[in-house]
């Protein structure tokens, strides 16, 4: 049988998907030297960035009966929020940049009369919305910019953002976060959101897996030991409650557990996925926790920015030499932030396998929402299957860069 090129690379630990809490998060000087939305003026800080795109839709007025443009290379969440407020999507096409293609956008007005369009600057690379910002001013349609992607940057000096009626963003994407979006009205809304505090106990919870997530990766310095030791502690303690409550464990302290009765999950339906995207009502009302919000404005920016260009710098010059591996952006515009490293790869199920099976967090978004057409001419149809999304943050070192490219060799081949 031949042999498996993935066997002959040494084992890692799994690669960390988004940035971890850390000694890290303060290294460097605090400033950007690229324009944050975080700090554009009247920000608002929301639960989620599919939560921010919901208020920035319900701000505008849209709701049942009116229809929003999305893109037709898209995850779930983008979609989540349009069914949220009660409107339907409708899907354009993107042309082989992952730019909407206006054509596209002014066939499906024609036909749909949409209120809203939504526009993702993909991957963190800004996009240039000057034709179509006086597209949506000349048919009154509301622009909303998804920064999910793009925290940072800017497109011939504009900041991201700047363009849209209003702007949504995604903190976990960018910082040490488990929740977080933020909201910002370039055009005065009908509608304000009105948001509360969340209560004691979310607050805490917050604050203890942040620093939770920080240990476990031994990014605490001298910290992360006791604090590990601090959390397996707990996390005995919540088992041992469990067992007293299933009564698995006998209670008289013997160590010969009575065999759990063994069960065989279900396999999830097959569209659990749109439910898991779904947003939660309570979420639309509520402000992110305290240490949120001190996070989002304290941790230092200027390393998110610099390490994030240089690692994608670094996927660019190693991915020439792979086979069957195709940068899907060819470089990096000096405005741009990214957030993940896009490939286009020849192989892309055995990649992706290779990718996930190694511990490895890349993204695929193949799973297209009901109704999405599949137009030749339209680069989603090819980047739904074939395009992986690679993580690029400030918290990958050189060793998890070396494991993602090694593994990418050895599958893509
Ligand atoms: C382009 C884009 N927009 C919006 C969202 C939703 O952001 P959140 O996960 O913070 O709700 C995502 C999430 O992956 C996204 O990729």
């Amino acid at each position: 049988m031949a042999r498996s090129p993935q066997r002959d690379i040494p084992p890692h630990r799994s690669v960390p998907c988004y940035p971890v809490f850390g000694q890290a998060t303060f290294d460097g000087p605090r400033e950007s030297p690229l324009p944050c939305l975080l700090d554009r003026p009247g920000v608002i800080l929301t639960a989620s960035g599919r939560v921010a795109t919901a208020l920035a839709l319900a701000g505008f007025g849209i709701g049942p009966g009116d229809r929003v443009l999305l893109p037709s290379y898209h995850c779930p969440t983008m979609v989540t929020p349009v069914l949220h407020v009660g409107a339907t999507p409708i899907f354009y096409a993107l042309d082989d940049n992952g730019a909407p293609c206006q054509a596209s956008i002014e066939a499906q007005a024609a036909d749909n009369r949409p209120r809203a369009i939504v526009v993702a600057h993909l991957f963190g690379i800004g996009l240039d919305l000057r034709e179509l910002r006086t597209w949506c001013t000349k048919h009154a349609v509301v622009l909303i910019e998804d920064c999910a992607h793009a925290l940072f940057g800017s497109v011939g000096g504009q900041p991201l953002g700047d363009s849209g009626d209003a702007a949504i963003g995604s903190l976990p994407k960018f910082l040490p976060l488990h929740e977080g979006g933020c909201l910002v009205f370039k055009r005065p809304p009908e509608r304000r959101p009105a948001l509360t505090r969340s209560g004691m106990l979310r607050q805490i919870k917050a604050a203890a897996n942040l620093l939770e997530a920080g240990s476990r990766d031994s990014r605490l310095g001298v910290w992360s030991r006791p604090l590990q030791a601090l959390f397996d502690l707990k996390q005995r303690l919540r088992r041992t409650a469990q067992y007293e409550d299933g009564g698995a464990t006998p209670r008289d302290g013997s160590s010969h557990a009575l065999a759990a009765p063994v069960t065989v999950a279900p396999p999830p339906p097959a569209n659990a996925w749109m439910d898991e995207a779904r947003l939660r009502t309570a979420d639309m009302a509520r402000l992110p926790t305290r240490v949120t919000r001190w996070l989002a404005a304290r941790a230092h920016r200027e390393r998110i920015v610099a390490l994030r260009r240089a690692r994608f710098a670094e996927y660019l010059a190693h991915v020439r030499n792979l086979e069957g591996v195709r940068a899907a952006v060819p470089i990096l515009p000096a405005g741009s932030v990214p957030y993940v490293f896009p490939i286009v790869v020849e192989k892309p199920d055995q990649v992706f396998a290779a990718l996930r099976t190694a511990g490895v967090p890349a993204l695929r978004w193949d799973r297209r929402w009901p109704g999405t057409p599949a137009r030749p001419e339209d680069v989603a149809t090819r980047w739904s299957h074939a395009l992986l999304q690679l993580p690029c943050h400030q918290d990958l070192d050189c060793c998890d860069m070396g494991h993602i490219l090694a593994i990418c060799r050895a599958a893509a081949a």
